[in-house]
């Protein structure tokens, strides 16, 4: 800055002189008007209205003048300050305005667009299929039982009539919890909610249980370690075999069509009497294991739903043995019933076409997508 001077001609002080003040503020309004955005308007405000701007730096100088011409450069500079500052502002709101606008269009949101969605996952068709099969019982007045995992020797076998020496008892592939002196088994099938259900409850009992079950078998295409069954029971006052029968077509035909049918094959198990497995008719074949050709009707080709098989094998059934009823403390001359239980696997590799056991337990959603979430 310079030092005061009595002396001094105020003509004299460049910066000061009315030809500088209107370029400086000329300069400026261009490099106001010339700021696209706000964030070179930010810079152009330091450069033309910071300290050191040309304008800041000739208002300083005012000080230096004699007293006389210190008011007239004071106001040529406070004027050319002053419409400096308004277009500061007027191009701050008009730039403002515009980026305003700006975000509306470019941030905008079209909640009706389709976006990438992260993939939804579905059920299991395990899942699914067991609870359709427990829809179908409980649409007949039957109940939901339970029953644990893990299990006693007692209930997975002894009270089924399956005693210690039982051939069915080693043929069984069993899971035994360490120390094995415990009696504890992952259970091999449900039955054993057979005998819960029965010692839990009043008389008479309908039930089924859909649940998970254990056998020693290596992973393949047909067989897995870990698979799942449903049990049903039913104890009553007269009931029949034809009860059975009854109750499992009427399960065949809603899982797979009106007039699907189930049929028996003479069987043993240690806690049915009499007791049949039981096969499941081809929905496609309808049990005659070829198709005709759509091309030739003359012609009749084999039924790849059932590799031609005509029926797959679906369970086992049969009348709960007068053993099992005593063991569960039902009197057996006034009360009779019918119990069951077949591979939730089965079911669904036939009424999907899957093939490959693997592809049940891998979990990936690529084969449990296109089952839906409610197939
Ligand atoms: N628990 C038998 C199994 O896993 C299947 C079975 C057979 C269940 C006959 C029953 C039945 O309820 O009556 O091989």
């Amino acid at each position: 800055m310079s030092a005061p001077n009595s002396s001094f001609d105020p003509v004299e002080v460049s910066a000061l002189q009315p030809e500088a003040i209107a370029q400086a503020l000329n300069d400026a309004l261009e490099a106001i008007g010339a700021a696209v955005d706000l964030d070179q308007l930010r810079a152009v405000r330091t450069q033309v209205a910071g300290d050191r701007s040309p304008l800041a730096l000739a208002n300083r100088e005012i000080g230096a003048l004699p007293p006389a011409a210190k008011a007239e450069a004071g106001k040529r500079v406070g004027e050319a300050r002053g419409r400096l500052n308004a277009a500061l502002t007027a191009r701050q709101s008009a730039l403002e305005e515009e980026r305003d606008a700006r975000v509306l269009i470019t941030e905008a949101v079209d909640v009706t667009l389709p976006t990438a969605r992260r993939p939804r996952g579905a059920r299991h068709p395990l899942t699914t299929t067991q609870e359709y099969l427990a829809d179908v019982f409980v649409a007949m007045g039957y109940e939901i039982a339970e029953g644990p995992e893990i299990e006693t020797e007692w209930f997975n076998f002894d009270a089924l009539n399956i005693g210690p020496d039982h051939p069915a008892r080693s043929m069984m592939d069993t899971f035994f919890i360490d120390p094995p002196e415990q009696g504890l088994v992952l259970r091999t099938h449900t039955s054993p909610t057979q005998i819960r259900a029965l010692m839990g409850r009043e008389l008479p009992v309908y039930v089924v249980h859909p649940g998970r079950v254990f056998r020693t078998d290596e992973l393949d295409a047909t067989h897995t370690p870990v698979f799942h069954q449903i049990e049903g029971l039913a104890v009553d006052e007269g009931i029949t075999m034809a009860h059975l029968k009854g109750t499992l077509d009427h399960l065949a035909s809603t899982l797979f069509g009106a007039g699907t049918l189930t049929r028996w094959r003479p069987s043993y198990f240690p806690f049915t009497e009499p007791s049949a497995e039981f096969d499941l008719q081809c929905f496609v074949c309808r049990g005659n294991s070829v198709i005709r050709n759509a091309a030739d009707p003359d012609f009749f080709g084999p039924c790849r739903t059932c590799r031609s098989e005509g029926w797959i094998e679906w369970g086992g059934c049969g009348m709960v043995n007068p053993r099992v009823l005593v063991a569960c403390g039902v009197d057996p001359e006034r009360y009779s019933g019918f119990a069951f239980g077949m591979g939730i696997e089965r079911t669904v590799m036939f009424r999907n076409n899957a093939e490959d056991m693997r592809d049940m337990v891998e979990g990936d959603v690529r084969f449990s997508l296109p089952f839906g979430a409610d197939s």
